[in-house]
């Protein structure tokens, strides 16, 4: 458990925790670490320019804002980020009535709101603190490949993978953090049986533009409408950020832009509602939308955090909040193990994230289903789930208690109250 540096030039280094991936989850543990005096090494397989230019959801809510301040790394987030108090959720009380908005107050209802910052403007502020060294500075390795773990249910695992240079390489650590998101190796490295995946995935997918426009709107509104869902959210006071939905199988390349702004006029449609369009400042793209959580979150000395355990559909925008919020209670578990041996907080760790990523993949999954149009193959439509939709928008525009419910999920519950 001696703590040292990684010696770049040797094909052999050693560190406390070795950690996977430079998204969110890997780059705020590290952080963390650095700050509690454990020391780290972050292994990235994309180039910087890459990470930091990857257009993510951008909402982050009370309890991310609170941690970024703590951690020191909310200096542009302060200046540059849009603070909202509330969203809107806008719909036609039936297909002849216009559309019509709903606002949810946050600040009303639960005293608290979000701050609009995109992902990657997070990941440029903690990837500026580690590099430049503003922060301390830490070991931050970018384009490695052939990333492995190994002996990770023994006290002394390590990872082998191909540095930039091409050169091999061995980590050895006390501790491996798999904070390497969905696609990555890491969640694959636990045994046979020793872990279970639950999973939905959806028949549709978002696709989403950005676009050189200035927001008409000072907060983001959710449009249920006939043709399908549509998102109207923003970047800063010169860039809209906008989604439609779309069938899980569509190719963005069949919507040209005057197709993309036409349906998104449709959908979005409101009394006293106009929008700016501007020229698209990244080629538009189709998410797929699932929500997965693989539990335990740990085998032994390997922690799992972020996408790489867990995904939720964005409608709620709880995926890189969640991310971080495994990291918090990841970095204090082992701030406490490195400083007194305890592995108590070690042993919490998946159990206590568990009950925060179920609260969060329910709350994701009922933002979906109350927003969406699921019945798109059935030519008669789906009259029932329609009805019981149109219902639960109603009672959440009209009901305090129930308004309340979805403030306090989207503002995000309070670290420790799940
Ligand atoms: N080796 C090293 N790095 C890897 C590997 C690998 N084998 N596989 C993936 N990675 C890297 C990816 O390139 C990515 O930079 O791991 C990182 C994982 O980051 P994210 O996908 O952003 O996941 P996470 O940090 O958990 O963040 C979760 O925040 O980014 C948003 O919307 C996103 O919901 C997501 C959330
Ligand atoms: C975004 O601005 O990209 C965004 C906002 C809210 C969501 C998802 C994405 O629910």
């Amino acid at each position: 458990m001696t703590q040292s540096r990684v010696a770049p030039a040797s094909g052999e280094a050693r560190t406390q925790v070795g950690i996977v991936g430079a998204g969110p989850a890997g780059l705020v543990l590290a952080k963390l670490l650095s700050r509690a005096g454990v020391d780290a090494v972050v292994l990235e397989s994309r180039s910087r320019a890459y990470v930091e230019q990857r257009v993510r959801a951008g909402v982050l809510e009370a309890p991310t804002v609170e941690l970024l301040r703590e951690a020191g790394v909310a200096d542009r987030l302060d200046r540059e980020g849009m603070p909202h108090q509330g969203i809107s959720l806008r719909f036609a009380e039936d297909t002849a009535a216009p559309q019509t908005d709903h606002r949810i107050d946050f600040a009303d209802l639960v005293g608290r709101g979000i701050v609009v910052y995109g992902q990657q403007e997070v990941v440029k502020d903690l990837i500026a603190d580690r590099v430049d060294g503003s922060g301390g500075g830490g070991a931050l390795e970018f384009e490695v490949s052939d990333v492995a773990v190994h002996d990770i249910a023994t006290d002394a695992p390590s990872i082998t993978y191909t540095a930039a240079d091409g050169s091999p390489r061995t980590l050895r650590c006390d501790v491996v953090a798999g904070c390497d998101g969905f696609h990555g190796v890491c969640r694959d490295a636990f045994p046979e049986g020793t872990r279970r995946i639950a999973e939905r995935i959806y028949p549709f997918g978002w696709l989403g533009v950005l676009a050189r426009a200035a927001p008409t709107q000072d907060e983001l509104v959710y449009s249920n409408h006939d043709r399908g869902f549509a998102l109207y959210s923003m970047r800063s006071p010169e860039v809209t950020r906008l989604y439609l939905q779309v069938p899980a199988d569509c190719n963005a390349g069949d919507w040209s832009p005057a197709r993309i702004w036409d349906e998104l006029d449709t959908r979005l449609a409101c009394e006293g509602f106009t929008m700016n369009t501007g020229e698209f400042l990244e080629e538009p793209s189709v998410t797929g939308m699932r929500s997965m959580v693989a539990e335990p979150m740990r085998h032994r000395r390997l922690f799992l955090a972020g996408d790489a355990a867990h995904i939720v559909p964005p409608t709620g925008a709880k995926g890189m909040n969640l991310a971080i919020a495994d990291v918090r209670v990841l970095a204090e578990a082992l701030a406490s193990f490195f400083s007194s041996g305890s592995e108590t907080g070690l042993d919490e760790y998946s159990p206590t994230c568990l009950r925060r990523v179920w609260r969060a993949e329910h709350f994701s999954w009922w933002m979906t289903s109350m927003m969406h149009r699921f019945d798109d193959s059935d030519p008669n439509g789906d009259a029932f789930g329609r009805a019981l939709q149109l219902s639960q928008l109603r009672y959440t525009a009209t009901s305090r208690a129930a308004a309340t419910s979805l403030a306090e999920n989207y503002v995000g519950l309070r670290h420790g109250s799940v």
